[in-house]
C-alpha cells in the first residue's frame, strides 16, 4: 500500500514537473534571460505607464518628469506621444540611458482611425460589414505605426443598452453576437497575423469588464449584474477579441461584484487567464488603481497590492505600482514572483513587436508622408461613412434628391468642420474634414444650394462650456436665435427641398458625456418645427453619438438620415447618399427608445411571466401606462431607397441532434427601383430552457447586394454552438426542445420556422 502511494506521489511530482516545464517552455528565452538580470526596482519600472501630456488626457492627472523617470528605469511605456522623431527620442532615452536598455511600449487611443478618421464606432457597427470594419482598423494601424505608435487602446467592445451613457458611441451597440464579430474584425485589423510587421500594432480589448452597464448610464458608475447575464450577454465580445489574439486587455473603471475591475482577481485571473487562457498583459484604465481609494478599498499602498495580486500588470498614469510595490514586497504582501510575472508579460509584448531587435522600427520619418491620409485611405473613410448611415424615414420618397434641385441647406452642423470627426478622435484634425455644404457642392455642382445656420446646436452657454473642452464644438452665434431662424426660413421658402443638418455636437457623447435627456436640443427642435411649417419637403440629416429620443421628429412629415459623426469624409459621404450615388444600407445596432423612461430597451429582452399584449393596455401585465414596450426604432432597423421582400424560409432539418448545425435558407427579392444592399438577419428563440430565454436574439447575419428586380437565396448557418447558453451553473450547453427561427430585415422579422433539438 505504502509502495503504491509513493509511486502515485512520484507520478504526480513528475506530472507537475512536466507541466511546469511545459509552461516554462512557452516562455521566450530572450525575455527569461533579461528577467534574470533585472532588479526588483527595474521590474517594477516596467509596470509603469505614463503620459507626458500635450495631447488629450482623460483624467485630471498628467505624468511629470517623464524623461528623468525613463532614465531611472521607471517607465515601461508611454502614451499620448506621436511622430516618429519624438518617439525615436523617447526610445533613445530608454535604450541608451538605462542600465538594460529596454525599449518602451508606445500606446495611443486610435478609436476610429488615426488621421484618416472613420465614422464613430457605433456608426461603423451600423454597416454590419466585417470586411470593411477590419479594413478601417488595418488602415488605422498602418497610419499609427507610421507615426511611431505600436500599441492601440482599441477596440472598445462594451455592450451598451443605455443611450444615456455617452460612451455608447465608442462601441458596437447592444448585441453580443454582432459585438463579438466586430471585436474579432478589429483585433484582426490592428494586429493582422504578424506583430513584427512594421504596419501592425498590439490591440487592447477594453474595458474589461461590464463598463457599458453603468447604473443610470452615468459614466464611471457602479455596475452590478448576475453571472448568467454577464456570461450570456456582456462577456462574449471580450472573449471574442481574446480568441482573435488581442495581446492586451484594459481593466475598466467600474466595480464587478463589488470589487473594482483593476483589483478584481476573479475577473483578471480566474476568468481571464485561467478560464479563457489569455496570455497577454493587462493594463489599468487611466488612474483606475488610485481610484480604488475613492471606491473605498483602502489607501494607495493597499489598492496597488490588491491590483497586482489580482492580475493587473501595468498601471496607467497613477504610479501606484511604482511608488508602493517595493514596500509591499518587503512586507511580504506581494511576492517577487508576482512582479516578475507581470514584468514578463510586458517584456513579452515588446519582444513580440520586435522592439528588442530594433527599438526604432516605428521611427521611420519617411513613413508618415507615404502612409498617412493617402487618397486610398480617404476613399475607405468615405465608403465607411456611406455604409454607416441609416435611413430612418423617407417621407413621400423625398430621397434621393435630384442633382439639379434647389436646396436650402440649414442647421448648425451643415457647414461645420469641428463636429464631423466625432468623439474620441484625438489624433484626427477636424479642420481636414469635409463639411456637408462642401460635400453637396462636390457631388452635385449643378444643384442650387443656399446655406443658413438656422439655429445654434444649443443656446445654453453653460452647457456649451462643458462640451467645448477639446475645442469649439458648440459655437453660439452673435445673431439672435430669431434672426438665425428667419434667415433659414427665408431660404426654405424659395427652395425645392430643405436639408437640415441637426443633432449632437461630437462631445455631447463619448467619455464623461452622459445625458439624462437624449432629445435633439431645444434650439434645433424649434428650427425643425418651423421648417416643417413652410410646407416644403424636409430632410433631416441627423448627427449623434448615441441613439436619440426622436419620437417627436418621427411624427413629423420629414425624412431622416442618421449619419452619426461620419469622420473626415463627412460631407462627401452624406452627399453620395442624399443624391443617390450610394443607396443606404446601414441598420441600427442599438434600439432607439420612445423616451428615456423606457431605458433599457433592447431586442433580446425577456417575455416575463406576464407578457404584454401587443397593442391594448391590460391591467396586471408587464407594460407601462404611458408608453408601449417596443422601442421607437428596433435593433437591426434601417431603410433603403429600394424595398426587399423575404420569402421561402427553409431549414435543412426540422429535427437535429446535439452538435449538429442547421442551414437556414431564405429568398430575398429586391422589389423596388434601385439596386441595393440588405442586411439579412437571423434571430433565434429557445422556447423552453432552464433559465428564462430572451424573446429572440441575433444569431446570424449576411449582407447581400441585390439588383433591382432580382432574387437571391441567402444561406445562413446556425451552428450547434449558437444554440448554447450559460445555464444556472455557468455551463455552456444547449437543451433539447423547440427553437423558433426568424429571418428578416430587422429584429421584428416575422418570417418564422421551427426545429427541434433532440
Ligand atoms: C480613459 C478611457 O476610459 C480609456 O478608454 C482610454 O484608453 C484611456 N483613458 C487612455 O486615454
Amino acid at each position: 500500500m505504502k509502495n503504491r502511494l509513493s509511486k502515485l506521489i512520484l507520478a504526480a511530482v513528475i506530472l507537475i514537473g512536466m507541466q511546469t516545464f511545459a509552461q516554462e517552455a512557452q516562455h521566450i528565452p530572450e525575455v527569461e534571460a533579461l528577467l534574470k538580470k533585472m532588479t526588483l526596482e527595474e521590474k517594477i519600472g516596467q509596470l509603469n505607464l505614463l503620459t507626458p501630456g500635450g495631447g488629450v488626457a482623460t483624467g485630471s492627472v498628467v505624468s511629470k518628469n517623464v524623461e528623468e523617470k525613463i532614465k531611472a528605469g521607471n517607465v515601461g511605456g508611454l502614451f499620448g506621444v506621436t511622430g516618429p522623431d519624438k518617439i525615436r527620442q523617447a526610445q533613445e532615452i530608454a535604450v541608451k540611458n538605462t542600465r538594460l536598455g529596454i525599449p518602451l511600449l508606445i500606446g495611443s487611443d486610435i478609436i476610429h482611425g488615426y488621421k484618416t478618421t472613420f465614422p464613430i464606432p457605433l456608426g461603423l457597427s451600423s454597416s454590419w460589414d466585417m470586411e470593411l470594419i477590419e479594413k478601417t482598423a488595418q488602415i488605422a494601424a498602418k497610419e499609427a505605426t507610421a507615426d511611431g505608435i505600436n500599441w492601440n487602446f482599441s477596440p472598445m467592445v462594451d455592450i451598451a443598452r443605455d443611450p444615456r451613457w455617452g460612451r455608447i458611441s465608442e462601441g458596437a451597440g447592444e448585441d453580443p453576437y454582432l459585438g463579438s464579430a466586430i471585436a474579432k474584425a478589429m483585433v484582426t485589423g490592428y494586429q493582422q497575423q504578424d506583430l513584427t510587421e512594421e504596419n501592425t500594432m498590439i490591440s487592447t480589448v477594453k474595458h474589461f469588464a461590464l463598463y457599458g452597464a453603468s447604473e443610470g448610464g452615468r459614466d464611471y458608475n457602479t455596475t452590478d449584474m448576475s453571472r448568467v447575464k454577464m456570461f450570456n450577454e456582456y462577456l462574449p465580445p471580450y472573449k471574442a477579441a481574446i480568441d482573435a489574439g488581442a495581446e492586451s486587455v484594459m481593466s475598466s473603471f467600474n466595480d464587478v461584484d463589488g470589487v473594482p475591475a483593476s483589483g478584481n482577481k476573479w475577473l483578471l485571473t480566474d476568468l481571464l487567464r485561467e478560464q479563457w487562457g489569455f496570455e497577454g498583459f493587462v493594463v489599468s484604465d487611466y488612474t483606475s488603481v488610485n481610484e480604488m481609494i475613492a471606491h473605498g478599498l483602502g489607501d494607495l499602498q493597499a489598492v496597488s497590492a490588491l491590483s497586482i495580486n489580482a492580475g493587473l500588470d501595468m498601471d496607467m498614469v497613477g504610479e501606484g505600482f511604482l511608488t508602493t510595490l517595493k514596500k509591499s514586497v518587503d512586507e511580504g504582501k506581494v511576492s517577487e514572483a508576482t512582479i516578475t510575472n507581470a514584468c514578463r508579460r510586458i517584456l513579452e509584448a515588446k519582444y513580440k513587436l520586435g522592439l528588442f531587435e530594433d527599438p526604432y522600427k516605428y521611427s521611420d520619418s519617411k513613413r508618415p508622408e507615404r502612409d498617412i491620409l493617402t487618397a486610398a485611405n480617404k476613399e475607405v473613410a468615405r465608403e465607411a461613412a456611406r455604409k454607416s448611415f441609416v435611413l430612418l424615414k423617407n417621407e413621400n420618397k423625398t430621397l434621393p434628391l435630384a442633382k439639379t434641385a434647389k436646396i436650402a441647406l440649414v442647421g448648425p452642423l451643415a457647414n461645420n468642420k469641428n463636429n464631423m470627426l466625432g468623439t474620441w478622435a484625438p489624433t484626427g484634425d477636424p479642420q481636414l474634414s469635409t463639411p456637408i455644404l462642401e460635400g453637396l457642392k462636390n457631388v452635385a455642382p449643378n444643384a442650387e444650394i443656399s446655406y443658413a445656420k438656422g439655429a445654434n446646436i444649443s443656446n445654453d452657454s453653460a452647457f456649451a462650456k462643458k462640451i467645448n473642452v477639446f475645442g469649439p464644438r458648440i459655437e453660439i452665434s452673435e445673431a439672435t436665435p430669431e434672426a438665425l431662424l428667419a434667415e433659414a426660413l427665408a431660404n426654405a421658402k424659395t427652395a425645392d427641398v430643405v436639408v437640415a443638418v441637426v443633432g449632437e455636437a461630437s462631445e455631447m457623447s463619448g467619455e464623461s458625456s452622459s445625458r439624462t435627456d437624449i432629445t435633439i436640443p431645444e434650439s434645433q427642435k424649434t428650427l425643425i418645427q418651423e421648417l416643417v411649417k413652410t410646407g416644403k419637403p424636409v430632410v433631416l440629416v441627423l448627427m449623434s453619438g448615441r441613439p436619440l429620443d426622436i419620437t417627436e421628429e418621427l411624427a413629423l412629415p420629414v425624412s431622416i438620415l442618421q449619419v452619426w459623426h461620419p469622420g473626415i469624409e463627412a460631407g462627401n459621404a452624406v452627399a453620395d447618399v442624399l443624391f443617390g450615388d450610394h443607396n443606404p444600407s446601414g441598420k441600427l445596432t442599438a434600439s432607439w427608445p420612445q423616451n428615456v423612461g423606457q431605458i433599457p430597451v433592447y431586442h433580446s429582452m425577456k417575455t416575463t411571466g406576464r407578457p404584454a399584449p401587443s397593442t391594448e393596455f391590460q391591467k396586471f401585465k408587464s407594460q407601462y401606462l404611458d408608453a408601449v414596450n417596443a422601442p421607437a426604432l428596433a435593433f437591426g432597423y434601417g431603410l433603403s431607397y429600394t424595398t426587399f421582400e423575404y420569402s421561402n424560409l427553409k431549414l435543412s432539418s426540422k429535427s437535429i441532434g446535439q452538435n449538429e448545425d442547421v442551414t437556414v435558407m431564405v429568398d430575398v427579392t429586391n422589389t423596388g427601383a434601385y439596386d441595393g444592399e440588405e442586411v439579412v438577419q437571423l434571430y433565434l428563440h429557445d422556447v423552453v430552457r432552464s433559465i428564462t430565454p430572451p424573446m429572440r436574439t441575433l444569431k446570424g447575419f449576411h449582407k447581400v447586394f441585390i439588383k433591382k428586380g432580382e432574387t437571391k437565396t441567402v444561406t445562413l448557418t446556425l451552428k450547434a454552438e449558437d444554440l448554447k447558453f450559460y445555464n444556472g451553473s455557468l455551463e455552456f450547453i444547449s437543451e433539447p426542445g423547440e427553437f423558433e427561427v426568424f429571418v428578416g430585415g430587422d429584429s421584428n422579422a416575422a418570417l418564422k420556422e421551427t426545429f427541434t433539438l433532440n
